[in-house]
């Protein structure tokens, strides 16, 4: 796949991270976009040649704009694009939530998700091909506490239904990942001393570990590779069976390790 070029948006940590450094293994091309200019470096520098990181905040158009001048000026035309921009939010009522505050998380994933989708996705269905991997989550489909995120990411499953079918005649492929608890500084944020006490997720969480990032890059390079050249449309929960569980809460909730398989 020496032509494949794909943008990764929040590319420089995290899910974003291992996706870049996954396709760059494998002879693509990556243009990380990213609000952290240094962190998004390091993350090239560590693809090597075949990756250069630019400064871009993916909610602002202009900038996002800009960013896709730039890289065709020092990659192959897009061939794909992944789209891991967002901030985590902190769990807490309606009434703690002010509306600025609501909207502000929305837009920094499904703005961010949109803009990148009109600007890159246009260009590559003008082309005729290309493929799109959006970031939803287990939130997207079993909501919790946190009330910009989880419908942001529910209208993410949503505008890659859309998309998908908008571009199917087009060549572009547009679909998802669902991933759960993922291990990455998302995870921990600076607000919480980039702490957090895991017990409740894990038990949540049926295979009772978190995610790491390089396995949901693996699900992330098979939806954008040709071996997937029939799926679009879909969200794939990358969760470690957290949204098959959600039924067994009344049930004293998935088993646990320390619990018998047995046969009567
Ligand atoms: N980690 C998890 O448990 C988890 C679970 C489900 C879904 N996700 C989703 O996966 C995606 C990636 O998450 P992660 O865990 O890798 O997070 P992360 O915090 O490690 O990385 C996110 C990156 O996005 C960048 N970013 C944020 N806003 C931006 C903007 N407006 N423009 C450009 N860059 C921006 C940050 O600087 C950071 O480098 C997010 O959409 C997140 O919601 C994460």
């Amino acid at each position: 796949m020496s032509d494949h070029c794909v943008i990764v948006t929040g590319g420089a940590s995290g899910i974003g991270a291992a996706t870049a450094r996954l396709i760059s293994a494998a002879g693509g091309y990556v243009g990380i976009l990213d609000l952290n200019a240094e962190a998004g470096a390091a993350v090239a520098e560590s693809c090597g040649k075949r990756a250069i990181a630019l400064r871009a905040d993916a909610g602002d158009e202009n900038d996002v704009k800009a960013a896709h001048v730039i890289l065709q000026s020092h990659l192959p035309p897009v061939t794909g694009l992944v789209n891991c921009a967002g901030a985590p939010e902190r769990p807490r009522p309606i009434e703690d939530c002010p509306v600025d505050e609501w909207t502000r998380i929305i837009d920094s994933h499904l703005r961010t998700t949109y803009i990148a989708c009109r600007v890159f996705g246009s260009a590559m269905a003008t082309r005729g091909f290309g493929a799109i991997v959006n970031l939803a989550s287990v939130l997207s489909f079993r909501p919790g506490p946190v009330l910009g995120y989880g419908p942001a990411k529910a209208a993410i499953v949503n505008l890659t239904e859309s998309l998908a079918v908008y571009w199917a005649r087009h060549g572009v492929r547009v679909n998802a990942v669902a991933p759960g608890w993922t291990d990455t500084p998302f995870l921990r944020p600076p607000e919480r001393g980039h702490q957090r006490d895991l017990t409740p997720i894990l038990r949540a969480t049926p295979m009772g570990r978190l995610m790491r990032p390089e396995e949901i890059a693996e699900v992330i390079n098979f939806l954008l590779s040709p071996a997937a050249r029939i799926v679009t449309g879909t969200t794939i929960p990358c969760d470690g069976g957290v949204i098959a569980a959600s039924g067994w809460a009344p049930y004293g909730g998935p088993p646990a390790a320390a619990e018998p398989v047995t046969a009567s």
